[in-house]
Parts: structure tokens; sequence; C-alpha cells
């Protein structure tokens, strides 16, 4: 089922919105928050319902180039959030620190991630292989 990888592209169309509407603070918060959840969750929905021992077990797709590479860049975006949580925090509450520094750094990793999950979406699609009854 290409059902994930449709998704995927969905909340990726949305992250854009909130990458560019980001003063709305309403509206760009949730959306990030959101997509970081479906990012963390999306691993487990699938291993759950997809046969992994015959996939990367049986058939060795765990020596392809392919998984290692979608796998690196999903930890690569992990990192990236973690970050990006961090620097939010510190544009929320500055205390007595200049937020100029954090929103730089915010909007740079912000690239950044825009980046990364393109690539983690594009070599999932390149992994996509549709579920048989057999
Ligand atoms: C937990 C997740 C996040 C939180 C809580 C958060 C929070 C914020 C806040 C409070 C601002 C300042 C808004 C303002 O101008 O008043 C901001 C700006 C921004 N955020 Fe986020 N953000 C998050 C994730 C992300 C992600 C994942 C991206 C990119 C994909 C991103 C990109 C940006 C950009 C480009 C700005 C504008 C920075 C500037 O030039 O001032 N944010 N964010």
């Amino acid at each position: 089922m290409a059902g994930p990888f449709y998704f995927a592209v969905a909340t990726y169309v949305l992250m854009l919105a909130a990458f560019y509407w980001h003063r709305v603070r309403l509206f760009h918060i949730p959306v990030m928050v959101s997509v970081m959840l479906f990012d963390l969750l999306m691993p487990v929905y699938l291993v759950l319902t997809r046969d992994w021992q015959r996939r990367l077990l049986e058939e060795g797709d765990i020596l392809s180039f392919g998984v290692w590479m979608h796998f690196g860049l999903i930890i690569t975006l992990y990192v990236l959030y973690a970050i990006q949580v961090h620097t939010a925090l510190g544009v929320l509450r500055p205390g007595d620190r200049d937020v100029a520094p954090l929103r730089r750094d915010h909007r740079a990793q912000g690239v950044g991630i825009l980046l990364a999950r393109a690539l983690v979406i594009v070599t999932g699609a390149v992994l996509f292989e549709p579920v048989t009854d057999s």
C-alpha cells in the first residue's frame, strides 16, 4: 500500500506551509509538533504492519545501500528535530538571552530539516514494495 507515502507527502506540504507562516505561532507550532510526532510514529507503524524479517533478513535487504541510506537520514532528521526543539524553546523562553542568534539557528536548521525530510520520503519511496497476501 502506497498510502503512507502519500500521507508523508501531504504532511510535507503542510510543513512547508508552517515553514512559510512561521510568524503565526498558533499554526506553526502545532503543525511542526504534529509532523515530528508523525515521523516518530511512522517507523513503529511500518514495523507493526510489514514483514520485516522476510524483507530484511530472508531477502537480504539489510545489506542494501538504500536501506542504510534511508536509516541514516531518519537518524539525522531525529537529531535535527531535537536541536530544533531546543532552539524553539529558547525563542519561546529567552530569559536574558539575545533571541536573534536563536532564531537564526532555528531558521538554518529548519532548512536542513526540510532537505533531510524530503530525502527521507524519497528514499522511503524507492524502498517501497507493494504488500501482497502471499
Ligand atoms: C517543536 C517544534 C517547533 C517549535 C515549538 C517552533 C517554534 C517556533 C517559534 C516560537 C518561532 C518564532 C515565531 C515568530 O516569529 O514569532 C519559530 C520560527 C521559525 N520556525 Fe519554528 N518551531 C518548531 C519547529 C520548526 C521546524 C521543524 C521548522 C522547519 C522545518 C521550523 C522553522 C521555523 C522558521 C524558518 C522560523 C522563522 C525563524 C526566524 O527567522 O525568525 N520550525 N518557530
